[in-house]
């Protein structure tokens, strides 16, 4: 390949980095773009966690099926070259690393070789780094190959176009961390909010925790995408907020509620509806979806809008089950808790009726994830919160 088709194409892996979100996909396409690159048998990315390397992924050609060392932990030292390159910032382009030169300052470590059955020749180490700070992982390259497919060392002039690749890496890599902990900082304020919202004496953490579980269960078992699961895990848990509007003697009350009290309750449904209304995320929207149309009825006897079947967003008709299935096999003030055999039972006679067959069919075969749910996330648990 021609230099300049070279930085073409570097350009290019560039943007497509930065685009990508997901931190373990990154990972991956960072060192198939890079083997790619400067056609590398195979390769190895290490990310720096304190005063070791954290071995994470490895690709190679001749063992496909190879795990590699993924969860090893090198320290940053001389005793090994990725923890040299880590500790240094160096870029190190070796032609074969059993015949390393007399005063060599880094010593090979070939555990991966002996695990494998493998023989290293060539190597080309360069920190993930972005200018000037400390290299935050390693990128090790493989084993070069020249166009007909035979072994060769790595050609000098990839040096400063690998290093450049490294430093994008290095940047996206860390902007898909920031997504990450923004991701984690958000769902923990959710989880948060939506305590405030209800009723006191419950379990009231795990059993949003549940509902987002359940929810996320019922629409992986129905097939759905992952951006369509992911979303109703996220949003699930606000489906109530909308009873921070109902006053605490109704919300409280041990007994059962008289029609007027039950009437305020519904309420809930489009107060919460309100709350979540004219958002930007995605993700909030739908759960404004999920909070109005969560007590809605399959027959279309539900609230608050009476509407039926598939007029009911698919969220809707999700969470739906999730939350009977919760709170019947949940104590809450108002009532004790079922047997899980009562509760599946109600819910499947409640098919058609109250759900949607669609869901309480999922809801049937996934019910061993369920229940391996709701066993992790109970109330004896929860001594935490
Ligand atoms: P929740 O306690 O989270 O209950 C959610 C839904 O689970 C209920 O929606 C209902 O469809 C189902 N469910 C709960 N307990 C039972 C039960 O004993 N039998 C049957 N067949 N289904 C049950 P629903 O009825 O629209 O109620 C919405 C919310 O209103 C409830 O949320 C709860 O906060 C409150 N609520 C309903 N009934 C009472 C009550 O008698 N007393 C009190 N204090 N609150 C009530
Ligand atoms: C809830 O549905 O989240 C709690 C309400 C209750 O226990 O009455
Ligand atoms: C609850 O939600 O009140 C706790 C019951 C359970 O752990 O399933
Ligand atoms: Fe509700």
């Amino acid at each position: 390949m021609k230099y300049e088709e070279l930085l073409y194409k570097l350009n290019k892996i560039g943007i497509a980095l930065s685009k990508e979100r997901n931190y373990e996909v990154l990972l991956e396409k960072i060192l198939t773009e890079a083997r790619s690159f400067t056609r590398a048998e195979g390769g190895s990315l290490y990310i720096r966690e304190g005063q070791e390397l954290l071995f994470l992924v490895s690709q190679n050609d001749k063992l496909p099926e190879n795990k590699g060392l993924r969860g090893l932990r090198i320290p940053l030292s001389s005793n090994s070259i990725a923890g040299y390159v880590g500790m240094t910032g160096e870029l190190i382009n070796i032609e074969d690393v059993y015949k390393l030169p007399e005063g060599t300052p880094y010593k090979i470590n070939l555990s991966f070789d002996q695990e494998n059955n493998y023989r290293t020749h060539s190597m080309l180490l360069v920190p993930l780094q972005e200018s000037g700070d400390q290299p935050i992982g390693v990128l090790a390259l493989i084993n070069a190959k020249n166009i007909a497919g035979e072994a060769t060392s790595f050609d000098p002039r990839y040096e400063p176009l690998v290093h450049s690749l490294a430093s994008q890496a290095a940047v996206a890599l860390r902007n898909a961390q920031l997504h990450g902990e923004l991701k984690d900082a958000y769902l923990d304020t959710i989880f948060r909010l939506s305590r405030a919202a209800e009723c006191r004496d419950m379990d009231t953490a795990n059993h949003l925790e549940r509902i987002s579980l359940y929810s996320t269960i019922l629409a992986e078992e129905m097939g759905m995408s992952p951006k369509f699961v992911e979303n109703i895990r996220y949003a699930s848990p606000m489906h109530d907020v909308g009873k921070l509007g109902v006053p605490d003697s109704i919300l409280l009350k041990p007994g059962k509620l008289t029609d007027e009290e039950f009437n305020e309750m519904k309420n809930h449904t489009i107060f919460g509806a309100k709350i979540l209304s004219d958002a930007c995320s995605e993700i909030i929207t739908i759960s404004e979806e999920i909070a109005l149309t969560h007590h809605e009825r399959f027959n279309g006897k539900g609230y608050p809008n009476g509407i039926s079947g598939e007029d009911i967003p698919l969220s809707g008709r999700i969470v739906a089950l999730a939350d009977v299935f919760d709170a019947l096999a949940s104590k809450r003030c108002y009532k004790d808790a079922w047997s899980i055999e009562n509760v599946v039972a109600h819910i499947k006679k409640e098919s058609g009726q109250h759900f949607d067959p669609k869901v309480v069919e999922a809801f049937e075969n996934c019910l061993e994830r369920i229940l391996k749910v709701r066993e992790e996330y109970s109330i004896h648990k929860a001594q935490s919160i």
